[in-house]
């Protein structure tokens, strides 16, 4: 069994951040979103990982290295345009040779993995072979999502076979939206040639499950257990980034001074100091990063070498190298690499800005 890991794709829906840099590499709990697939793929028993780049390959390479901290054995394959998720997989057609795969789209988090998920389908497709059988050509995940709209649907049967698949269904048939981890075996590659491009000009992967279905190959599906979020846009980052500090294990590495409180989950990187300041969890402060006079408040990621000064940060996810000085009251916003969010004294008293383009700036 390989993997195939995408992390091609343009992130519109998260700009400007996916302006200048890959939205797999947003940091969720500190920790770039694409690493927790990788980890869900070593810990599944994948070795062999095949990772789809596009105009961020060399970000994505730096980050990924060769798979080793993973104990994976990555193979970086470019797309040279996001022509669509079955298009990553006619890309990888001569990585993946005749092998069974699991997709991962490089954006998508899931609470309990994708080992059981794998073994599954392992056991069954080896017990088809022992009397002679192909078996399954497919097995899908599914999560019920209050607005399917926006996702790949699927209409099940009464006894749950998989009848129909639907991209991005303005009717949807159902609230099971699938979730952006597939498990295939080759007969995907003559599927991913039969069909032709969606409407939004993209070869979807959705539709070339629906025609192993319509061959009469068995597609099967379960629920996934625990939550799952595809990290594609600023709400979605926020709660995923909460849910993954819900489970994080407190630990105080660096350094927090008589006058400061910390509560509940949170933990304190090597390196940062907490100075005069509360930090309620569960909360993150990463390393060598400087709380002073402050409140961080629960649901809050703050990356490396930042600095927080006489403010107020609560339900937010702050990226690496950020100063934030004298800002009363911060929430629910997602913060780049380097930005600055200060007051200052400078006259005409007024909000000064520079940002990037499809930014977004909320006043009380
Ligand atoms: C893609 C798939 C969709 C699936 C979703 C899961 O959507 O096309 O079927 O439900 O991932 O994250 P996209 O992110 O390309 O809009």
């Amino acid at each position: 069994m390989k993997g195939l890991v995408l992390a091609g794709g343009a992130g519109t829906r998260l700009r400007p951040l996916t302006a200048t840099s890959a939205k797999q590499l947003v940091p969720v709990a500190n920790k770039p979103i694409l690493y927790y697939g990788l980890e869900d793929l070593a810990e599944a028993g994948i070795v062999e990982v095949g990772i789809i780049v596009g105009d961020t390959e060399d970000e994505i390479r730096k980050a990924v290295g060769d798979g080793s901290t993973w104990g994976l054995s990555v193979t970086f394959l470019r797309q040279e345009r996001p022509l669509g998720l079955a298009h990553c997989v006619v890309v990888a057609q001569d990585f993946l040779g005749q092998d069974d795969f699991v997709m991962y789209l490089g954006d998508n988090l899931l609470r309990r993995g994708v080992r059981d998920f794998v073994a599954a389908f392992e056991e069954e497709r080896a017990a088809a072979r022992a009397v002679g059988a192909e078996g399954p050509a497919a097995q899908i995940l599914l999560a019920h999502v209050p607005d399917p709209q926006r996702f790949g649907v699927a209409e099940l049967s009464p006894s749950g076979e998989v009848v129909r698949l639907v991209e991005k269904p303005t009717n949807p048939p159902s609230d099971l939206a699938l979730v952006g981890v597939y498990l295939f075996d080759a007969r995907i590659h003559e599927a991913v040639d039969a069909i032709r491009p969606s409407p939004r000009g993209e070869l979807e992967i959705t539709d070339a499950i629906q025609w192993l279905i319509e061959q009469g190959y068995p597609v099967r599906s379960q629920v996934v257990a625990g939550y799952w979020k595809d990290l594609g846009e600023r709400s979605a980052m926020l709660e995923g980034n909460r849910l993954v500090l819900e489970g994080i294990e407190p630990a105080v590495l660096g350094e927090v001074d008589d006058e400061s409180r910390i509560e509940g989950r949170v933990v304190i990187e090597d390196g940062a100091k907490v100075v005069r300041s509360v930090v309620r969890g569960p909360a993150i402060i990463g390393r060598r990063t400087v709380v002073e006079d402050s409140f961080v408040g629960p649901f809050t990621s703050i990356s490396d070498d930042c600095l927080v000064v006489r403010s107020e940060v609560e339900h937010s996810v702050v990226m690496a190298s950020c100063q934030i000085v004298d800002i009363a009251r911060l929430t629910d916003s997602l913060i780049g690499r380097e930005v600055i969010v200060a007051r200052t004294d400078v006259r005409p008293r007024s909000v000064r800005l520079m940002l990037g383009d499809h930014s977004r700036v909320d006043l009380a």
